[in-house]
């Protein structure tokens, strides 16, 4: 009986270690963390839009999550500043990602915020970038023989659509541009620098 109560009593400590470690001091870490001034919350499109993100898998080749400077060429590729915590006080889930087969997206509503290149990239990514090996996603789109009013049409590059006919936009793809669109991370998050401490009155006494 005494090895059990022994056994118990180690799985609890093992437990309630492991719980403090991995769940309660990151909470605590995390709890107080407000949004940066310069991120909007997202709109009700851009939430549809990142439901149809979530549902086609894309979290499975892009990241969301720029490293620092010292850790990898994430800035020199052009992918933005580190991401900080506060970033991401509106994502539920997180799709922070953890494969790269394609480009981190965190600010890819800067780096390309066309409309027209997004559809036209989603219905065939291989008319915008030659043998790019990201999956096309036709089923986001209609092809019909005419467009109707208040469809929207998707301007592709010569000879990339179906001979005669055109391709419209689905709303979740539209939803999905706007989703992209708004990844734009690219405020300041650390105040400047005080005055002083470039100029003359920081240097130590000599
Ligand atoms: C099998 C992996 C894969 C999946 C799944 C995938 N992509 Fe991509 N994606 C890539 C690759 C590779 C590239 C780079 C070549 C290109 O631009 O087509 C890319 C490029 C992009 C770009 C342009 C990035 C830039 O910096 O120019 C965007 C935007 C994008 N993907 C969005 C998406 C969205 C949205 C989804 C989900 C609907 C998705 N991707 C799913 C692999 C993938």
């Amino acid at each position: 009986m005494e090895n059990e109560i022994k056994l118990a009593a180690g799985a609890m400590v093992s437990l309630a270690v492991a719980t403090a470690a991995l769940v309660v001091l990151p909470y605590m870490e995390v709890r107080d963390i407000t949004p940066p001034e310069g991120l909007k919350p997202y709109t009700s499109a851009q939430l549809r839009g990142r439901e149809v993100y979530i549902a086609n898998g894309c979290v499975y080749c892009h990241t969301q999550q720029p490293r620092d400077r010292n850790l990898g060429p994430d800035h020199a590729r052009g992918w933005g500043r580190a991401s900080v915590p506060g970033d991401y006080v509106y994502d539920k889930p997180h799709l922070l990602g953890s494969m790269r087969t394609g480009p981190d997206l965190f600010n890819i509503g800067a780096r390309q915020p066309s409309k027209d290149w997004h559809l036209g990239h989603l219905y065939q990514p291989r008319a915008y970038v030659p043998g790019s090996i990201m999956p096309s996603y036709p089923y986001l789109f209609e092809t019909k023989a005419a467009a109707e009013p208040g469809d929207e049409v998707v301007k592709l590059p010569p000879g990339q659509g179906p001979e005669g006919k055109v391709v419209v936009a689905r709303p979740e793809a539209l939803d999905l541009v706007k989703y992209l669109q708004g990844l734009d991370h690219t405020y300041p998050v650390l105040p400047p620098p005080p005055r002083s401490a470039a100029g003359p009155a920081a240097r130590p006494a000599s």
